[in-house]
C-alpha cells in the first residue's frame, strides 16, 4: 500500500521524465531541420547578406542587376560590359586619399585596411564585397545561378567571374582621387606585373589631375627578393598618367601591422 505522497512524488518523475523526452525530440528535429535543410540559392544568400551589412543599398535591386549579366549565358561569353547595369546599381561614394589598390598581396592588404581605418580596398565596397572569394556561373537555356562546374580564371578569357573582377577593378579605378596607394609583393621577383589586373585594368585609369599621386607600398618579408629599384618599378611609371607623382617605400610586413594603428599613411 503506497503512501499518497509517494503516489504523488512518482507521477511527477513521469511528468517531468515525458516533458524532457519530449523538448529532446524536439531539439533533435529543429537541429536536423537546419542542418539538412538545402539553401537553394547559395549564391544569392550570401550576396544578399553581404551587401545588407552596408545599410545603403536596396540589395535586391543590385542582385537582380548582377545576375542578368550572366544568367542563361555561356560561362565563357560573358562579357565585362554585362556588369555595367551592376554598376550603376552598386553605386559607391569614392573617398580621396583613401583608395588602397594590390596586387599578390590580398591578405595582408584586407588585414590591415580591417584594422586600420583609413584605407578602403575594392573588396571593402559593396562592389566587391558580395563577390569576394565566390565562383559562379550561368549557363544556357537556364535561368539558374551555379556555383560548381563553372570555367576557371584562366580556363576562358570572358568567364563570368574574371570579367566581373575586370569590370569592377574599372569602376574602382575610374573613381580613384587624390592620392593613391598600391600594395604590391615584396616576396615575389616582379613586383609590378603588366598582366596582373593592377597592371592591366587599374593603374591606366588612374588620371591627372584628378588623382595626384600614386603611392606604391612594397611589402617585404625575410625572404623578399625585390626592392623599389627593380627594374618592373620603371615599366609602372612608363603607365602611369604624365602629371601623376609616383612614390615607391619598402615596408617590412612585420611593421605593416603597427602602421594600421597610425593615421592615414603615417608609414610611408
Ligand atoms: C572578350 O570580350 C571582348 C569584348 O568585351 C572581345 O573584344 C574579346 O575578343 C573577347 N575575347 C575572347 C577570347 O573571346
Ligand atoms: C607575396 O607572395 C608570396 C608568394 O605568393 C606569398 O607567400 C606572400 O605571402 C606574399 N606576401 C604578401 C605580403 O602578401
Ligand atoms: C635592391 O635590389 C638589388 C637587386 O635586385 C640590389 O642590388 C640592391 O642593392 C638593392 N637595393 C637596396 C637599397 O636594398
Ligand atoms: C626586377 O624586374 C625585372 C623586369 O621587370 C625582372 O626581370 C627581375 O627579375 C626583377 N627582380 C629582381 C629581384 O631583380
Amino acid at each position: 500500500m503506497e503512501r499518497p505522497q509517494q503516489k504523488r512524488g512518482r507521477r511527477r518523475c513521469v511528468v517531468l521524465a515525458v516533458v524532457a523526452v519530449l523538448l529532446l525530440v524536439v531539439i533533435v528535429a529543429v537541429v536536423l531541420g537546419l542542418t539538412l535543410r538545402q539553401d537553394s540559392q547559395p549564391l544569392k544568400t550570401t550576396f544578399i547578406a553581404r551587401c545588407e551589412e552596408f545599410k545603403q543599398y536596396d540589395c535586391q535591386k543590385i542582385w537582380d542587376a548582377f545576375e542578368q549579366a550572366y544568367v542563361g549565358r555561356d560561362p565563357c561569353k560573358v562579357p565585362t560590359e554585362a556588369y555595367d547595369p551592376f554598376i550603376a546599381a552598386a553605386y559607391f561614394k569614392p573617398e580621396c586619399n583613401r583608395m588602397m589598390f594590390w596586387s599578390k598581396t590580398k591578405d595582408v592588404v584586407h588585414d590591415f585596411t580591417e584594422t586600420n581605418n583609413c584605407f578602403v580596398t575594392l573588396e571593402d565596397t559593396v562592389l566587391g564585397r558580395v563577390a569576394d572569394g565566390l565562383t559562379w556561373c550561368g549557363k544556357e537555356g537556364s535561368s539558374e545561378t551555379f556555383t560548381t562546374g563553372c570555367p576557371g580564371w584562366s580556363d576562358c578569357a570572358n568567364n563570368t567571374v574574371r570579367s566581373f573582377w575586370n569590370r569592377v577593378s574599372a569602376a574602382f579605378a575610374d573613381a580613384a582621387c587624390g592620392d593613391v596607394t598600391a600594395m604590391l609583393n615584396g616576396s615575389i621577383p616582379t613586383p609590378f606585373s603588366p598582366a596582373s589586373i593592377f597592371g592591366s585594368v587599374e593603374l591606366m585609369r588612374f588620371s591627372s589631375p584628378r588623382v595626384s599621386r600614386l603611392n606604391v607600398v612594397l611589402v617585404t618579408q625575410t625572404n623578399s627578393v625585390a626592392n623599389c629599384t627593380n627594374a618592373s618599378f620603371k615599366e609602372l611609371q612608363k603607365e602611369l598618367d604624365a602629371g601623376i607623382a609616383y612614390n615607391c617605400k619598402e615596408v617590412a610586413e612585420a611593421q605593416l601591422q603597427e602602421c594600421s594603428s597610425k593615421p592615414c599613411g603615417g608609414c610611408w
